[in-house]
């Protein structure tokens, strides 16, 4: 695709190349020595692209993205500097900053960028065309809370779908990651196209690869046909890579290399091909002390977590619980071909004080339990599990110090392993799926179904 381009560029003799270099590939470029005059030209007509030096006299390059972007959203920008620091970088690319090419410009590297830039450019289009029929599609109203935290999230999941960025979704588990990774997705020019959550940490490493890549027919042995990785299936839509933690170091390599260069390589092919992805990432530990300690690149740190939304654990929201509790009530008598059931004071009262370290599924899955166990059309503190009382030993209270680590978590796998999956119980216990299943096998507290044949 062929585009209109303006360039702003203080120094007479790099302008001079690079508008060269451009009109080569094909473009018509306008070129201006500073932002004034840059929105002098945006004002009159529009560009598809602006290619925009950080270092500018009077206002800076960050403020002239901010100022293109109020102008017009689609308007793609592209920022250079000399001074690569990740700090600028990331700002450009939070301001919403298509890419960022650092100076000395390479002719290649700059030829790359903007033709990556006019297939998203076009990739929008042809998408935000289809979209408008699929718009409502997701009005929020399956994210049900009446708390300043959740109004906030809303907002900020409004603002920022549209942007092209990567987002990180952190929060506890059961806090509603996925649920707002696919609001994202559903209210943004790529809700048509596919959404593909894939979880880092329930696939082994060496099958996740080519689930990830796809491979070639004769990869490895087994492979008898070429199949097609998960993020080719997510072309033009949005991967929601669950657990971004838990990926191995060999791996965030690969996926930095997918977020740089915009293209994979299935395992055991040499041709590489060109992508367009939205990543939304998330985690529930804390990724900067994963940095810290060697376990996760910094780099691949700072490529997702350019927008973050941080999702509150529930007893940080205690007044959307009434709220919760009702619609999950209230879905699941529906579902059940039951009248609505009501819940007694007492019963809400300690729905409200607990503690909730498995938060909304935890919360759901009790409400669902309640309302199956109930006899008349009231739910009662009687059809809670007993973990919910005041007086339970667990995570309610902090640790009995005269209760050892072993026989602390042992009874919380007995009381919880009805409740949660594996994957939750670990998450709450802090520990891997695998570690919890080799603690339980040493225990004898494998399930029937756990147990090697
Ligand atoms: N605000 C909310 N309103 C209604 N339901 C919610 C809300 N937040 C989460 N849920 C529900 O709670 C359950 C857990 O949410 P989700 O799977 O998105 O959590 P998660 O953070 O991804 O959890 P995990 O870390 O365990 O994977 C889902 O069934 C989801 O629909
Ligand atoms: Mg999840």
């Amino acid at each position: 695709m062929q585009g209109k381009i303006l360039l702003v560029e203080y120094e007479e003799e790099t302008s001079d190349l690079l508008k060269k270099v451009i009109r080569n590939e094909g473009h018509s470029v306008d070129c201006v020595r500073s932002a004034e005059e840059a929105l002098r030209l945006l004002g009159n007509s529009p560009y598809d692209l602006v290619i925009t030096d950080i270092a500018l006299p009077g206002i800076d390059g960050i403020e002239l993205l901010n100022r293109v972007k109020e102008i017009s959203k689609k308007t793609i920008v592209i920022v250079m500097t000399s001074y690569p620091s990740l700090e600028t970088s990331v700002e450009a690319l939070r301001a919403g900053a298509f890419d960022y090419i650092t100076k000395p410009i390479l002719y290649e590297e700059l030829i790359k960028i903007i033709k990556k830039a006019f297939d998203t450019c076009y990739l929008n289009r042809i998408s935000s065309f289809y979209s408008d029929e699929f718009s409502d599609r997701y009005d929020f109203s399956n994210i049900v809370g009446n708390s300043n935290e959740i109004k906030r999230i809303i907002s900020q999941v409004q603002k920022i779908a549209n942007a092209r960025s990567n987002i990180l979704v952190v929060g506890e588990t059961g806090t509603g990651k996925e649920l707002i990774a696919r609001a994202i997705h559903y209210n943004s020019v790529r809700a048509d196209m596919p959404f593909i959550p894939i979880n880092c940490s329930a696939i082994p490493e060496n099958l996740l690869e080519s689930e990830l890549f796809g491979y070639v027919k004769g990869a490895f042995t087994g492979a008898v046909i070429s199949k097609k990785g998960l993020l080719e299936e997510a072309h033009g839509g949005t991967v929601f890579l669950d657990e971004i933690a838990d990926l191995s170091l060999r791996l965030q390599a690969k996926i930095l290399r997918v977020l740089e260069d915009h293209e994979i390589r299935p395992v055991g092919g040499n041709q590489s091909q060109k992508i367009n992805l939205r990543f939304v990432c998330a985690t529930n530990k804390d990724l900067a002390k994963e940095v810290i300690e060697n376990r996760f690149r910094e780099d691949l740190y700072y490529r997702i977590n350019v927008i973050q939304i941080k999702l509150p654990p529930l007893r940080e929201r205690k007044e959307d619980i009434p709220l919760i509790v009702r619609y999950f009530t209230k879905r699941f008598c529906n579902e059940a071909g039951i009248p609505v059931k009501e819940i007694s004071n007492d019963a809400m009262q300690r729905l409200i004080d607990y503690k909730w370290p498995g938060n909304i599924r935890e919360l759901q899955n009790v409400v669902e339990r309640a309302v199956l166990l109930s006899n008349g059309n009231i739910i009662t503190a009687d059809d809670l599990p007993d973990t919910l009382n005041d007086d339970s030993p667990f995570l309610n209270r902090a640790i009995d110090e005269k209760m050892s680590i072993r026989d602390y978590t042992k009874s919380f796998i007995l009381k919880y392993e009805n409740l949660y999956s594996e994957q939750q119980l670990a998450d709450m216990l802090g520990i891997t799926r695998k570690s919890l299943w080799e603690k339980r096998k040493k225990w004898g507290l494998l399930k029937k179904q756990q147990r090697p044949e």
